[in-house]
């Protein structure tokens, strides 16, 4: 797999769909690079847990030099779900849960904060914005990085927002230098727990705190009910996640590593009125505003890509990757209807003085 130089590439905003991952691989490297994906997580393959874990910085790179146009064009700079009040709007929805982990943390200006597994800086900016702290984008792949830094400057952030390009797992940033630290719906791609909080325990200044949305199985999963596993490996499968674990895994991992648990809860159980996270997911036939992620949005979205893959336009497998992100999109729909798994299992911890 080899990436374009940056001057190749067209850093524009990836809302054509004649654009989808012309910018990222070789042109010809997009199918291989989906089959090798496919490879290790392959539907029937319950013996690679092992290779997921082991293989982790490979397999994540390669599914978000894949997903990310397609998550953009989507879904938005966003990538992650928000627990949503009946007549709030998708993208004020989004906002809203970025600015609760800021408002926790009580980041402001002067502080210095880590953002793990940063994405395309769409809550960095937003977080930078709301809190006037200075923001690390620490992300390992290169092409959301690039496009991180662009959308960062274009939002006339670029004083407040800092990005590293490293493995979170291993940080290049020494012991005690974080004032705080945050991750969305980041930090279930790392191979284990306990090396991951360990690694963010360690950049933590004395009396840091680390405030999170994991994705973590809820109390309903039933590791013994064929569907509900079935349902776990279509979300593992379709977002290149190792293996999710139960809530109570989470809560062990930040203790084991020395944390002090400040609070840990699920937002979506007895969320109250409003539109359940998975909504987006699903779409409605009277709402335009979410189509493109609706069920309906993305059937339009794959044989527009099919077509645009039969006249050469988009590179040949781009309708294969279309495949992984509807497995995870299912899965995620089935999850949620069955209250087994949440992605907003909210942790607030802090590191002692
Ligand atoms: C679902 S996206 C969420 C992005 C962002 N937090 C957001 O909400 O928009 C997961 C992010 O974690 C990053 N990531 C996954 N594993 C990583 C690792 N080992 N080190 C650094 N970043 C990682 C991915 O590159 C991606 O940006």
């Amino acid at each position: 797999m080899t990436l374009h130089s940056s001057e190749q590439r067209i850093v524009g905003v990836s809302s054509k769909l004649s654009n989808i991952l012309r910018n990222v691989l070789k042109r010809d490297a997009v199918a291989s690079t989906a089959r090798a994906y496919e490879h290790v997580y392959g539907r029937d393959e319950a013996g690679s847990f092992e290779q997921r874990k082991t293989e982790y910085k490979r397999l994540t790179n390669q599914y978000y030099d894949l997903a990310t146009d397609l998550y953009e064009y989507g879904w938005g700079r966003s990538f992650h779900f928000a627990p949503r009040a009946p007549n709030e709007s998708f993208p004020a929805s989004l906002a809203r849960h970025e600015q609760y982990l800021a408002d926790r943390l009580g980041l402001r200006p002067g502080m210095r904060v880590a953002d793990l597994g940063c994405g395309v800086a769409g809550p960095l900016c937003e977080i930078a914005r709301f809190s006037g702290a200075t923001i690390v984008g620490v992300n390992n792949n290169a092409y959301q990085l690039e496009r991180a830094r662009k959308l960062s400057e274009e939002a006339g952030l670029d004083h407040l927002a800092e990005f590293l390009k490293c493995d979170f797992m291993h940080m290049d940033a020494p012991d005690d230098s974080f004032d705080a630290a945050y991750a969305i719906e980041a930090t279930v791609h790392a191979p284990t727990k306990v090396g991951c909080y360990a690694e963010v325990f360690r950049v933590l200044k004395p009396g840091g705190c680390f405030a999170a949305y994991e994705y973590s199985l809820t109390s309903r999963f039933d590791p013994n009910n064929p569907r509900h596993r079935q349902i776990k490996s279509d979300v593992e499968s379709g977002g290149a996640l190792p293996d999710i674990p139960f809530a109570n895994q989470i809560d062990d991992a930040l203790r084991q590593v020395g944390f002090e648990l400040l609070e840990t809860r699920d937002l979506a159980e007895n969320p109250g009125p409003g539109i359940p996270w998975y909504h987006p997911l699903v779409g409605s036939r009277f709402s335009f505003a979410g189509f493109r992620s609706s069920q309906v949005g993305r059937m339009a979205t794959r044989g527009a890509l099919r077509l645009l893959e039969a006249l050469c336009v988009v590179p040949r497998g781009t309708v294969r990757v279309t495949g992984i992100l509807d497995l995870c999109a299912s899965g995620m729909v089935a999850s949620g209807r069955l209250g087994i798994f949440t992605p907003m299992y909210f942790l607030y911890a802090r590191k002692p003085r």
